[in-house]
């Protein structure tokens, strides 16, 4: 399973590009606002850091619009997915795309039939929201599950790029699943990376290693 970043923050990406196990990255509006940032300085700021896919994603709602921001944020870096909002002016968008081989992330899906819908029209990759349906008392992974099996049976070659991940759980979850990629916070790659056995494991290992350090 491929791990993104979920973050415009460009320390934390320079920070977690360097672990070696950052495939992409993924910002939305609120993420680029949080920092400030110029969508396209900072696009390209990390797509000079990072070699995967970067998604940025339009502003328009109106498909001609959509399109028109693709051409540009293209030309950003090779490496951007465009990220287009899962309405019908965006599956149309999605379509155009397609066809000119500009790859597309279709965002804020939240069930089995807007995936298919995109798949259909061409999307690269499509974004189900898991947090923000849990948020709602509905069950995010059982989703992951659905369009992960609905897309095999078809061989639809869009990809499922987990999003709104809140917790290392719904990592997990997506890697027994089979999601082809999560998109994980900075945060939740902290908690990814550490365990408790292994701290105290170490600390014993190099106690144990500094009584007989001098015997070396
Ligand atoms: C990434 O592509 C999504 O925009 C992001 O994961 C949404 O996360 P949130 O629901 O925590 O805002």
């Amino acid at each position: 399973m491929k791990i993104f970043l979920d973050t415009a923050n460009i320390e934390d990406i320079k920070k977690y590009a360097a672990w070696g196990i950052v495939d992409g990255v993924t910002t939305n509006p609120s993420l680029i606002a949080k920092e400030g940032a110029n969508l396209e300085k900072r696009t390209k700021e990390i797509a000079e850091i990072v070699d995967g896919p970067i998604s940025a994603e339009v502003i328009s709602t109106e498909a001609e619009g959509m399109v028109k921001e693709a051409h540009v944020y293209t030309k950003w870096a090779p490496n951007i997915y465009v990220k287009i909002p899962m309405t019908s002016e965006g599956l149309k968008a999605v379509k155009v795309l397609s066809a000119e081989k500009i790859s597309t992330n279709v965002t804020l899906v939240f069930s089995l039939g807007q995936a298919l819908l995109a798949a259909k029209a061409g999307a690269t990759v499509v974004s189900p929201f898991v947090g923000r349906l849990d948020d709602i008392s509905q069950d995010g992974m059982a989703l992951i599950e659905e369009i992960v099996q609905a897309y095999s049976n078809y061989d639809f070659e869009t990809g499922v790029l987990v999003a709104s991940v809140r917790s290392p759980r719904h990592v997990h979850e997506a890697a027994i699943i089979g999601a082809d990629i999560a998109t994980v916070p900075p945060k939740i790659l902290e908690d990814l990376v550490s365990h408790e056995l292994t701290n105290k494991g170490l600390k014993k290992f190099l106690e144990d290693w500094d009584s007989v350090k001098n015997k070396q």
